[in-house]
């Protein structure tokens, strides 16, 4: 497949920006230019990634309304958002009582009002041996009496929004052989069981020295089907939360264009070697901070289990 620009490579374009998503111009991502958008918005101060990242629950709802409403602007007519997220459980103070936000019910509320339709919800689930939860479900073992349970989660929500409805005529209009190499794999749908709102896949595991060591990041197989499922070769990808460039990574091996925004300039280098040199474009935009190595310091003077 040729580029999208139409350059001589022939592997399609990847253009990150680093900056902050709230302040993205049309002249970087032009409205109804994305035909999906995969991505993972950072869990609200999470203890593992993001403490203390956001000042106040209302600040971080403020980037998921700037989110939604970037993200409405640039998809086209029918086309899908989908959000990879998760209720989140974050420490109060110094003691080990967390308090849990309902992320997922606040990024479908907003997307709602945003104008997307709700198109679906999948639940992402994990190896039950998941190394990475917090392991709260102990507390009822050392007190097993009523009131003591807090259970271990392993599962994520992948919500799917939709900017209106579909034309399906536009599919008809396609070119034969576009419409052919996008063609979905039913075998493999029935196999792996794709057709369900429960998606049994594993996580990134945390291996240490792994290029992703510190990003949230999400397998590749989310992004796989997505991508299948939803866009055709030759469109283009957006993921406004690139982090280490999973979804680009990803829609480039299927033929696909790719776009991120990305606030930390400290994975320039992680996404260089994810995605390789060739065919990646980056670029320096306002509000581009470095955060990642402040933030492992501070994961690592907080470690310990809330409940
Ligand atoms: C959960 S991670 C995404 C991980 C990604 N899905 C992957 O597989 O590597 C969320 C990313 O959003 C970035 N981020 C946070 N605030 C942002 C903002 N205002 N604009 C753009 N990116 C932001 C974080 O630095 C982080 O890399």
């Amino acid at each position: 497949m040729s580029s999208k620009k139409g350059s001589s490579r022939d592997v399609p374009d990847i253009r990150v920006f680093f900056g902050d998503l709230r302040k993205m111009t049309s002249t970087e991502v032009a409205d109804g230019d994305i035909s999906l958008v995969v991505t993972s918005p950072p869990y609200f101060n999470a203890p593992f990634d993001y403490p203390d990242l956001f000042p106040s629950y209302e600040d971080y709802l403020g980037l998921v309304r700037s989110f939604a409403h970037q993200s409405k602007r640039v998809l086209r007519r029918g086309r899908i958002c989908a959000i990879v997220t998760d209720d989140m459980l974050v420490k109060e103070g110094s003691s080990n009582r967390g308090r849990k936000y309902p992320l997922v019910a606040d990024t479908t509320g907003i997307f709602l009002d945003e104008g997307f339709l709700y198109r679906d919800k999948i639940t992402w689930v994990k190896p039950a041996g998941y190394t990475r939860i917090s392991r709260r479900s102990g507390v009822v073992l050392q007190h097993p009496y009523p009131m003591y349970f807090y259970p271990d989660n392993i599962q994520e929500s992948i919500l799917l929004f939709q900017n209106g409805e579909f034309d399906y005529g536009n599919l008809k209009d396609a070119p034969k052989n576009i419409l052919e190499s996008s063609r979905i794999d039913t075998a493999q749908l029935n196999k792996e069981r794709w057709n369900l709102t429960v998606w049994n896949i594993t996580n990134v595991l945390p291996f240490s020295g792994r290029v992703e060591e510190g990003i949230a990041a999400f397998p590749e197989e989310i992004p796989r089907r997505l991508i299948k499922l939803f866009t055709m070769v030759g469109e283009t990808v957006f993921d406004p939360f690139a982090g280490s460039g999973t979804t680009l990574k990803v829609a480039r091996e299927l033929g696909r264009n790719g776009i991120g925004y990305e606030i930390d300039l400290e994975l320039k280098r992680v996404l260089r070697k994810k995605l390789g040199g060739h065919g990646l474009i980056l670029e320096e935009r306002e509000g581009a901070r470095r955060l990642r190595r402040s933030l492992q310091t501070r994961i690592h003077q907080n470690r310990s289990v809330a409940r």
